[in-house]
């Protein structure tokens, strides 16, 4: 008789909250999907996010989107920020508070990036995240050129084009370069898929292994 393979739960002492950002196209989306997926198979407590959320302010944001018409600068902040402070009370803070894994695909630094190059205030964007979301743990951002990312999303159908232009994710992909801190890694997004995935994945585990909880 074959012996069914037993996957041991490993439960941690405090949540962890990972972030996964980029712009369009450089790759975020399939990396934190696949984290989300082997670190569940692992036996670890894991939950994937996305802001703009499906709740919604998230869907009033596709729907504008969709349809071009004019948001100023201002209003789109507004409603990403109305977005994620709904998402960080109904999604995020419920899933740490379970010692869950929380991996989010984009958060306020995209805010910043896509809103900063709008000619919002940068500072004043980080300001207002400061005080309403929760820290995260570690941000890992995928950096491919504008050129790059809008040659991957070209292959998929039905874009929303508002947010895709090339000189724009230029200036996007520029702040995002900028960031740095303790917690924020830089990652080549032109790297093939795996060799990206693995390396991801082993940050992640040499944060996780230090939270994990004696099992009993
Ligand atoms: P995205 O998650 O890339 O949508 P999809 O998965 O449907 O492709 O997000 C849509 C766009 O929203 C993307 O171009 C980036 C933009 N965005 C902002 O401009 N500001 C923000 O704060 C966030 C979270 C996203």
């Amino acid at each position: 008789m074959q012996k069914e393979m037993q996957v041991k739960h490993r439960e941690l002492k405090k949540g962890f909250f990972v972030v996964l950002e980029g712009i369009d196209g450089s790759g975020k989306t399939t990396q934190a999907k696949r984290l989300v997926k082997r670190l569940t198979e692992k036996g670890f407590n894991a939950v994937f996010f996305k802001e703009p959320s499906a709740g919604p302010w998230g869907r009033r944001l596709k729907e504008k989107a969709r349809h071009q018409d004019g948001l100023t600068p201002e209003q789109e902040f507004e409603l990403f920020q109305k977005d994620r402070e709904e998402n960080v009370e109904l999604n995020i803070k419920p899933a740490l508070k379970k010692k869950m894994i929380v991996v989010l695909d984009r958060y306020y630094f995209s805010t910043m990036a896509y809103q900063g190059a709008k000619g919002i205030d940068i500072k004043e964007i980080k300001d207002r995240n400061d005080k309403t979301a929760v820290p995260p743990d570690m941000v890992i951002i995928l950096d491919v050129s504008a050129g790059t990312g809008l040659n991957r999303i070209k292959e998929r159908k039905k874009r929303d084009r508002l947010f895709e232009r090339e000189d724009y994710l230029r200036k996007v992909r520029k702040i995002f370069k900028s960031f740095s801190g303790e917690n924020i890694v830089h990652l080549d997004g032109r790297e093939r898929r795996e060799s990206l995935y693995i390396k991801i994945e082993k940050m992640v585990m040499d944060r996780i292994t230090e939270l994990l909880a004696p099992s009993v």
